[in-house]
C-alpha cells in the first residue's frame, strides 16, 4: 500500500503526470513548482515524433510559471513511476537553476517514496549570469 500524499506540491505533480504526452517513451513525468506566494504551477512531459523536440515536465512547469508572471520559487517537485527516484535531466537542471537557484527539490514516485534535496547538490558549479 502507498502512503497517502500529504505534500500538495507532490500531489499536484502526481496529478499533472496523468496528462503526460509520452507515446514514444511511455515514460510519464509530472512536475510542479511553487512560487514565494504559494502559487503552484504544473507541467508534464510533451513528446514529439522528432524525439528531439520533446520537452520535459520540469521545463513545461517552469515556463508556465514564468509566463504567468511568477519569478521567485521556493520548491520544485518531480514525480515519475520509478523505484529509483527520477531526478531532473541535465537540461532541466540548467533551466531550474536559472529561475530557481539552489531551490528545494522533492523527487517522488507513485509508491509514496520521496527524497528532498537542494538543486545545488545535483548541479554543482553551475554556469549562470554571475559569469556574464
Ligand atoms: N523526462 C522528463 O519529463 N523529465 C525528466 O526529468 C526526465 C525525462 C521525460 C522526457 C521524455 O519524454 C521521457 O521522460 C523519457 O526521457
Amino acid at each position: 500500500m502507498s502512503e497517502p500524499v500529504t505534500d500538495p506540491l507532490v500531489a499536484a505533480a502526481l496529478q499533472v503526470r496523468e496528462h503526460a504526452h509520452a507515446p514514444f517513451s511511455k515514460f510519464k513525468v509530472g512536475a510542479a513548482v511553487q512560487d514565494e506566494s504559494g502559487r503552484i504551477f504544473t507541467g508534464c512531459n510533451v513528446e514529439n515524433a522528432t524525439y528531439g523536440l520533446t520537452v520535459c515536465a520540469e521545463r513545461v512547469a517552469i515556463f508556465k510559471a514564468i509566463s504567468e508572471g511568477a519569478r521567485k520559487f521556493s520548491r520544485v517537485a518531480v514525480v515519475a513511476d520509478t523505484t529509483k527516484l527520477t531526478p531532473p535531466c541535465g537540461a532541466c537542471r540548467q533551466i531550474l537553476w536559472e529561475f530557481c537557484g539552489d531551490v528545494e527539490l522533492v523527487m517522488a514516485n507513485l509508491h509514496g517514496n520521496s527524497e528532498t534535496l537542494r538543486l545545488g547538490t545535483l548541479f554543482p558549479r553551475a554556469f549562470d549570469d554571475s559569469f556574464l
